[in-house]
Order: structure tokens, then sequence, then C-alpha cells
């Protein structure tokens, strides 16, 4: 009975796509590397087929970030040379979506570049029929923010295929309002998806030969759904299978709770890494920022950190050259590097975005080439903090989910610590989706090397 129903729906909707090829490219954070995922089968569902090669590509949908200038003009570079492959094909459609989409909308189709298509992060269920629009010859342009959206049911169409590690979304939105950041207004409210449709794609994966699970939101330790909370979800996910191993990513250092260090210590598939952005070692700092902790806070959900799990890694983000940074809230940063000893960063000069807080009530004061001696310093800094994190491994014994081959050579694998530090080793007869003993025997600044441990 289904069966014909299909049949019959089918026939008198035809699919809109109609075999026509969809070519997506991704920029920016691990989020929109997920939504990149669902907007594929979004448009599968409608009739469209997945290129991997922009030549061949009927539509091609750029998906954008927007949270620092540099990332914003470096789309605006590769949408010049979308001009190129249209003069080959005129038929060509452009459609622009994510974080840029939503903070320019119309300004997008004003330029010259040919943008056919606008659809910002909460409209992507609308694609099809905007892509319809467009090719009628008309533009295609929807963003909208939901204050429900959040895709839950929708399968993603994996596209970063090593076939061991995948990333589930599990809220979208933004509610902290960090005075300098765009993603409240690109990516609207805070909402927290229905935790069994996170269990089952989860599970999902894992009956599918994944091994591991990152789950993502901005601030995943706000993620509240009916009764259930940041840590019972991560425990529900560690339950589907000792062998899998589950991530996280981003806490709010505000928000991280006794609680989810509880869980992370009782779990031993729970991965022992914890990425804390704490933007600034200043109080003074901290507060023009909105963050809503100070240092001695952030200093003792460290300590609290190491209290749960003494052997868990902490990694970070860093803004350099702020609004009104002196140099000693800048030597503040520093100090509170050395005091956490990250093992690694990301690290950021300021950059000002239209229409937030910083912009509209702080001057962007700090010239540039004195925010990127500040920048250059924590950068030199943290290099000495990895290399000591990696030099600090060597003699232990870890075990590795392998991920894949080297890059160097065909004759290594490379694979990833609790700690999520990458340790390259000799193959043996091991593959990609295996847990494998090592012993720490070398390290780069970014990279470890090991050799197997028979057991
Ligand atoms: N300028 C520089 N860095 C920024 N970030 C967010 N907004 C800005 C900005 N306007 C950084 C923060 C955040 C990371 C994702 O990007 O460090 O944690
Ligand atoms: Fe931006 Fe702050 Fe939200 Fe992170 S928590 S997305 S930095 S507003």
């Amino acid at each position: 009975m289904s069966i014909l129903k299909t049949v019959a729906n089918n026939s008198l909707r035809p699919l809109k796509g109609e075999g026509k090829k969809l070519f997506i490219e991704t920029y920016g954070c691990q989020m929109n590397a997920g939504d990149s995922e669902i907007v594929v089968s979004i448009m599968q569902q409608e009739g469209y087929r997945y290129t991997e090669s922009i030549d061949e590509a009927d539509i091609i949908l750029i998906n954008t970030c927007s949270i620092r200038d540099n990332a914003e003009q470096r789309i605006w570079g590769r949408l010049s040379e979308m001009r190129r492959l249209r003069k080959r094909k005129p038929s060509l459609i452009v459609g622009i979506i994510g974080c840029m989409a939503e903070r320019l909308n119309e300004q997008l189709l004003e330029s010259e570049c040919g943008v056919d298509i606008v659809a910002g992060p909460d409209a992507y269920r609308d694609l099809p029929t905007l892509a319809r629009t467009a090719e009628g010859g008309d533009k295609g342009i929807n963003v909208e923010l939901s204050k429900e959206e959040t895709y839950a049911e929708i399968a993603p169409v994996r596209l970063d295929k090593n076939g061991v590690t995948g990333f589930v979304s599990i809220m979208r939105g933004c509610n902290n309002y960090c005075s300098y950041c765009v993603v409240p207004y690109t990516r609207g409210i805070e909402r927290s998806r229905d935790p069994h449709t996170i269990v089952a794609e989860a599970r999902t994966l894992f009956e599918n030969g994944y091994r591991e699970v990152t789950l993502l939101g901005q601030n995943v330790n706000s993620y509240r759904s009916g009764d259930v909370d940041f840590p019972e979800l991560m425990a529900m996910v560690a339950e589907i299978s000792p062998l899998l191993r589950v991530r996280f990513a981003t806490s709010h250092p505000k928000d991280i709770s006794d609680a989810l260090l509880e869980v992370m210590a009782r779990y031993d598939n729970i991965c022992k890494s914890i990425h804390l952005p704490a933007q600034s070692g200043s109080n003074e700092m901290l507060k023009k920022m909105n963050r809503k902790y100070t240092r001695e806070w952030y200093l003792e959900r460290i300590a609290a950190i190491r209290r749960y799990m003494p052997d868990c890694a902490i990694t970070t983000d860093l803004i350099a050259g702020f609004c009104g940074e002196t140099e000693e809230d800048h030597a503040q940063t520093l100090s509170l590097m050395r005091e956490v000893g990250y093992a690694s960063a990301f690290m950021f000069k300021y950059s000002e975005r239209p229409g937030t807080f910083s912009a509209r009530h702080f001057e962007d004061d700090i010239e540039d080439g004195e925010k990127t001696r500040r920048l250059n310093e924590i950068i030199a800094l943290q290099n000495s903090l990895s290399v000591a994190s990696n030099e600090a491994e060597i003699g232990k014994l870890r075990e590795v989910l392998v991920e894949g081959t080297s890059k160097r050579s065909d004759a290594q694998l490379c694979g990833r610590t609790s700690q999520n530090k990458m340790v390259v080793f000799d193959r043996h007869d091991h593959q990609p989706g295996d847990y494998v003993m090592l012993r720490i025997t070398g390290c780069s600044s970014a990279t470890l090397f090991g050799e197997v441990v028979e057991q």
C-alpha cells in the first residue's frame, strides 16, 4: 500500500530537482559543515543530485561565515570567481546560504557577482522552492529566523566521509550576546533539538561503522529539551556503545557544570578533552565582552576539570586587541595561558562586526599593527605550550581511534587520543575505525608519534 501511495504522490508532484546537479562549498565552523549535510539531504529529497565536481554543477551553494571580516572577504573573492563559471554555463544557479546570507540579505542580490539565491540558516527547508524560483529567472530569498527550527528529523548526508568520525548538531542559535559576536544575529535564538532524534542519529552513525560522534552547538552546556539537560544527553549518547566515542563543542565557561564533569569522568568513551574559550585573561575585557564570568571563575572551572579528570586536555579561543585592551590586559591573557597550560588554541585578532554591541558602543581603537603584534605574542606562547603539552605525552600509553592514512606516507596511519591529539604510527594490519594501543615515542608541535603496543 505504502509503495503505491509514494508512486501516486510522485506522479502528482514531480520532483523539483529533476536530477540537476548540486555542488556545495562550506566555510566557517563545524555547525556550517553539519548544515551543509542537512542542505544536501533536503535537496536530494527534491530530486537534486549531489556532485563533488564544481564544473559539472547546475546549482552551486556557498555556505558562508560572518564571524570575522576576513571570512567574509574570502567569500566575496570566491563569488567573483563564480562569474567565470557562469560565463561558461549561463543557466548556472549560484546561492549564498548561512551566516553571511542572513547578515547581508538583499545586499547580496544587488552585488555584481550574480547571486540568485539567498537563504539564512533557518530557511534551508525552503531551498528547493528558492531554487525553482531562481530557475524561473527570479531571485529566491528567505532570511527569516525561526524560534523552533532544528531540522530534527532530517538525516544529514555525510559529506566529510572518513567513515569514522561524525558530527551531530544538538542545538542551534545563541542567546549569550558576547559583545563582539555576530552569531546571535545570524543564527538566531537558542533552541535545543529533541534528544531522541539526536540519539537515533548517533546510533545510525554507529551502526554504519562510525566510532566517534561530536555533539555540536554554540553553547552545548545550555542544552535543554523537556527534562533532558546536557549531562543527561551526553550519558544517553555514551550508552549507545562503549565502542562509540563521544565529544562535544563548544562549552561556555559560565555554564560548565560539575554535573557534566561528573558524567565525563564516569564514561570511558566520553573523550577527555574540553574546548573552553577564554577569549581574554583580563577581567576588564571579559566584562566588556559580556562573557559573564571572571578570570577567577574561569580558573576555578579549570581546577574543577582537573579534579574530576586529571588527564583532560583543555583548549581555548583567544581574541587579541579587543576595544580598549591595554598592555596590562594583554599581559593578563598571556599569564592566563601559562597558568592553564592549554594543549592548543584558536587565536584571532578582534574584528569589528557591524550591528554587534561592541560595534555600536565601543571604539575599535587598537591599531591593526598592534593587534598583530599581540596576536603574534599569543601564538608564540601557545606554540611553546603546545610543544610542552605534547612532550608530556612521550612515554605514555594511549589508545587511538584510527581515522585514516597519514598525509605523509601510505605506510602510516593517524588517529586521535581521547585528549584529541593526533598520533601517527606504522600501519601494521590496522585500518580506519580500529582502536589501537600506542606508546607515544616523540612529537612535533602539532603531532605525536607512536608505536603499536601488542596486547
Ligand atoms: N573578532 C575576532 N574573533 C571573534 N570570535 C567571535 N567573534 C569574533 C570577532 N568579532 C572568535 C571567538 C569565538 C570564535 C568562534 O571566534 O574567539 O570563540
Ligand atoms: Fe558568539 Fe558568545 Fe554565542 Fe560563542 S557564546 S557564538 S562567542 S555570542
